[in-house]
């Protein structure tokens, strides 16, 4: 039976007794543990992959912590977690036609389309029954999977980096401007103000606001992060000169550096994605009219406003998820040509993938963290290693 790392309930009871509750001290090394996975048979419309490469997604740190929801009590004591992926079609069933032996793909986590094609449930988090691609192979259905675009001039660890992240942002961005397009034409004001903070999805919707562009500004703590997008043409503001909005000050004078940036206009566009104490400081920074997106609550789940302030300031905030899966197929033909995401300094071995977990928990690291999960790659994709 192949290795997959899984979050079990009990795992998670355990950490939390250990240390009373107090996340700062919890260790997700004892949660996220190496176990094995029955595969299910190949069923006409499956493929069987052999994973090469995964990034470490956020929503996972939330799984092994229960801190948002306990997603591995909910769905019965047990996950395998992973929901990004790099993979080798290994086998294919009677009835795909799509893909063959040999092929390298990425997958998509919408786990469940609704009528208009957003998920219901998302892929080894919350869908019944959904097995997730922290492991040494997978089966699964062929709907799941988009061609790697082995030829789009990112390396393999950044392709790795992007088939969660990418569509994430995509939708947030066409959301965004759709929604202050209704508000301001293109006609009235041809440049949008657009600011992001920290993350891994931020910079890439900051990287399509500059692509189609707009005047794109990241204000994130990480100084390797501000580097790569000064690098891309993204003006970049340090969080942590404002405390990371610890007090009023703090956020008075965020205010003032985003109006000086923005020739006194403000925000027109933010992608907040944190919420917390970057909510309220991004909702100040809005310009008038200005639209405030997020598919994130990493900080905080509930947020405080005051209704008549936004109603008056003509505001509107929307609340995204992940993408279709023609959002998804749209976003990966923008790999290289706009999405050229930051990639952590160290690449993590399979064994060491727990620790990859941890240190995005603890944000050590240097951009989006990648595990290596195959030992032999295959040639198309060993051309790819930097
Ligand atoms: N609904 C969806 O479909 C969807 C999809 C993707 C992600 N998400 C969620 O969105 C959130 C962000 O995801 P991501 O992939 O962009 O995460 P990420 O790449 O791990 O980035 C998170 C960022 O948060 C910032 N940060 C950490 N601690 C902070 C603090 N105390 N105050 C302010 N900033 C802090 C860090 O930036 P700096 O230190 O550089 O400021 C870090 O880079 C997560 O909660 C994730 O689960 C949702």
């Amino acid at each position: 039976m192949p290795e997959a790392f899984s979050i079990t309930a009990e795992a998670i009871a355990e950490e939390r007794a250990r240390v009373g509750d107090d996340l700062d001290r919890f260790d997700i090394g004892r949660v996220i543990k190496k176990d094995e996975l029955e595969l299910r048979s190949l069923g006409p419309q499956d493929l069987h992959l052999r994973i090469l490469a995964v990034s470490v997604e956020h929503n996972v740190d939330h799984a092994a912590l229960a801190d948002t929801t306990n997603i591995a009590e909910a769905r019965g004591g047990k996950i395998y977690p992973g929901n990004s992926a790099v993979a080798e079609v290994i086998e294919t069933g009677a009835q795909v036609t799509r893909f063959k032996p040999g092929d390298i793909v990425i997958t998509h986590c919408n786990g469940e389309p609704d009528i208009y094609g957003y998920p219901i449930y998302i892929w080894a988090y919350d869908t019944p029954d959904s097995i997730g691609w922290y492991g040494r192979e997978a089966v699964v259905g062929d709907w799941q999977v988009v061609s790697a675009p082995l030829d789009c001039g990112l390396n393999l660890w950044e392709i790795a980096a992007l088939p969660l992240r990418a569509p994430t942002a995509y939708h947030l961005w066409r959301r965004a401007l759709g929604i202050f397009r209704v508000k301001v034409s293109r006609e009235q004001l041809a440049t949008v103000q657009v600011l992001g903070f920290g993350g891994g999805v931020s910079e890439l919707f900051l990287m399509l606001a500059h692509h189609e562009g707009h005047h794109a500004i990241s204000c994130a703590g990480s100084p390797e992060r501000r580097k790569h997008l000064e690098g891309l043409g993204i003006e970049t503001i340090d969080q942590t000169e404002f405390n990371r909005f610890a007090s009023r000050d703090d956020t008075k004078g965020f205010i003032r550096r985003v109006r000086e940036m923005t020739g006194g206009a403000g925000a027109h566009i933010v992608c907040d994605m944190l919420r917390g104490p970057v909510f309220p400081a991004g909702l100040a920074a809005c310009a008038r009219g200005g639209v405030n997106v997020s598919a994130g609550w990493q900080l905080s789940m509930n947020v405080q406003y005051n209704s008549a302030s936004l109603s008056i300031r003509q505001i509107t905030l929307d609340h995204t998820h992940y993408e279709t899966v023609d959002g998804c197929n749209a976003a990966t033909e923008l790999y290289g040509s706009v999405f050229r995401p930051t990639v952590h300094d160290e690449i993590y071995a399979f064994e060491d993938l727990p620790r990859a977990v941890h240190e995005l928990h603890r944000n050590t690291q240097t951009g989006i963290p990648i595990v290596r999960v195959a030992d032999e790659m295959p040639a198309a994709a060993e051309a790819l290693i930097p």
